[in-house]
């Protein structure tokens, strides 16, 4: 078990100001910022992120929706981060996800959902490798 996840802060949630409210959220709920940016992702960078999900018919719209804005991915440490978090961040689908969730309070739809969380400890490690530099973690 590790204790670190990657979030994503997605582009929704990011134009709608919605920032500083999620990162209280999650700094009220334990978890400790290891490292964090603003980056405006190109296609490329986008469809790197989400290779695993490259075949499924909503790729090109998910690398679409997250190239649409910037977005603030975090580096967070909790123990049992990567489930707590999930737990945290409620349903994929804001329709399905549970009272006082990030994504019940601010998610729109399956695709504009506010959030993302890492979904194992392996995917956790890759994908805080993707965004950030030893020299950025903290
Ligand atoms: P995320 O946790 O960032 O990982 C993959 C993303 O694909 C997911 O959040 C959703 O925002 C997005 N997505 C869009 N459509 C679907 C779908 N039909 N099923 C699952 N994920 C979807």
């Amino acid at each position: 078990m590790s204790n670190i996840t990657l979030t994503i802060i997605k582009p929704d949630a990011v134009a709608k100001a919605h920032t500083g409210k999620i990162i209280d959220h999650i700094t009220s709920a334990g978890f400790k910022v290891r490292a964090m940016k603003m980056i405006f992702l190109s296609e490329r960078e986008a469809g790197a992120f989400y290779d695993v999900h490259r075949e499924r018919p909503f790729f090109g719209d998910l690398v679409r929706f997250m190239t649409s804005g910037p977005v603030v991915p975090m580096i967070l440490e909790k123990e049992n981060a990567v489930a707590d978090f999930r737990t945290l961040i409620g349903a994929t689908n804001p329709a399905n996800a549970a009272e006082g969730t990030i994504r019940k309070l601010y998610a729109e739809s399956i695709e504009a959902n506010a959030i993302h969380g890492s979904d194992s400890d392996e995917n956790a490690l890759r994908e805080a490798g993707f965004f950030f530099s030893e020299l950025e973690r903290f």
